[in-house]
């Protein structure tokens, strides 16, 4: 792979990131907030937001001690496909806006660390030029508001592309209520207008890099709205999915590769998508987006893993912002998770190379953890190497 060049800026903008809490500062301080809203926002009172991320504060761990010295490993693999470390980038919508280096920038972040990114249909650019320009294998995420006929003619052309997972997302049979793009004025879809033109441009001209790095790649926020390249629609109106169970099943008659569907918060779910073909399912609530009042998932993990047991592998997203919630996920059942807010920050922060920084920050925390855990391996993972949950802690980090 070629060395990728990186802008002074971004450079520097990444060498301050030493957490997830940083990165998220970074993001904060370089995107207009109604850009850094949608990615940090979720739905109504963001209560299942702060609700993953609290059921990770509950986690306590059982570490062995004197073991002498340990060299941990974070490789493992993922439906068959070896990973360097268990954390996958989750699709992320409008993700272009965030920074130039837009999807293909994270494709190539999540490669060069030996993990895989997964493209979301609307990610603001097409499916053939964020493969073509990152140059690495992903994976594709569908959303298609215009049924069957257009889900198949999205997965003709992710298959096309040369993807070889596709990841049918089942929650979004509407979008959820996203109070913060509501008060920005631009939700759904992403669109500047004579209401919210003159607040949205005080907010631009607030972050002239950003600014400025947007205008260099020719995408503006425009009267039509910010929607993804050959959709010819908002972003936002063309995530409403209302799949049903027979849809999923389709999709995988028509996949020649591995099937994933996101978005499973029981077991009985977790069952039906394996026994509608899926290879893989993640439990996710859409980081808190879709569903408010939706269940931690975490909490959910283990329900989810028993259900399915050795018929599908069971990952995990929400609320991760730690390797050490990476550890505690995979000890109770995961095969590895997905962050999406985490690597989001990076970009909007500092590019591809905020995102390698962010991904190297949770590899460098796992693997402390798994040290001083005395756990060699995340293959040795397992319930053992956790305690009772910890009670009436602060509810969030
Ligand atoms: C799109 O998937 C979103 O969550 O905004």
């Amino acid at each position: 792979m070629l060395r990728a060049v990186y802008s002074k800026a971004d450079e520097r903008a990444a060498a301050r990131i030493h957490s997830i809490r940083d990165a998220r500062r970074g993001a904060r301080r370089r995107l207009p907030s109604v850009v850094f809203d949608y990615v940090d926002g979720a739905a109504d009172d963001e209560v299942t937001m702060q609700r993953n991320e609290a059921a990770f504060c509950r986690v306590t761990f059982r570490p062995k001690m004197a073991i002498g010295p340990v060299e941990p490993r974070l490789s493992t693999t993922v439906l068959d496909l070896p990973v360097d470390l268990p954390v996958l980038l989750a699709p992320g919508g409008l993700i272009r806006l965030l920074h130039p280096d837009g999807a293909a920038g994270a494709a190539r972040a999540a490669a060069s660390r030996g993990t895989i990114s997964v493209l979301s249909t609307v990610a603001g650019s097409s499916i053939e030029d964020v493969t073509a320009a990152a140059a690495v294998p992903m994976w594709f995420q569908l959303y298609a508001a215009g049924g069957r006929s257009e889900a198949d003619a999205l997965c003709a052309r992710a298959a096309a592309a040369g993807v070889e997972v596709l990841v049918v997302t089942v929650d979004t049979p509407t979008l959820g209520n996203r109070e913060r793009d509501v008060r920005h004025g631009v939700a759904p879809p992403l669109r500047v207008d004579a209401h919210n033109a003159v607040p949205l441009g005080v907010q631009v001209l607030a972050r002239p890099r950003w600014a400025a790095q947007l205008a260099a790649t020719g995408l503006r926020l425009s009267r039509r709205g910010a929607g993804p390249a050959g959709h010819g629609q908002g972003l936002l109106s063309a995530v409403a999915s209302p799949f049903s169970w027979d849809d999923v099943a389709h999709f995988k008659e028509g996949w020649r590769g591995k099937l994933v569907v996101k978005g499973v918060l029981s077991g009985d779910d977790g069952r039906r998508a394996v026994a509608a073909g899926a290879d893989a399912v993640i439990v996710s609530n859409h980081g808190g987006r879709q569903l408010d009042g939706a269940p931690a998932t975490l909490d959910v993990l283990p329900e989810v893993v028993a259900a399915v047991g050795d018929t599908a592998e069971v990952l995990v997203d929400g609320g991760v912002r730690r390797g050490s919630h990476v550890v505690a996920a995979l000890a109770l059942g995961a095969r590895a998770v997905l962050v999406g807010r985490p690597y989001l920050y990076g970009l909007g922060a500092a590019g591809q190379r905020g995102v390698e920084r962010v991904l190297d920050v949770m590899a460098a925390e796992m693997r402390r953890t798994l040290v001083l855990l005395g756990c060699p391996s995340v293959g040795d993972l397992g319930p053992q190497w956790l305690g009772p949950p910890a009670q009436g802690e602060r509810s969030g980090p």
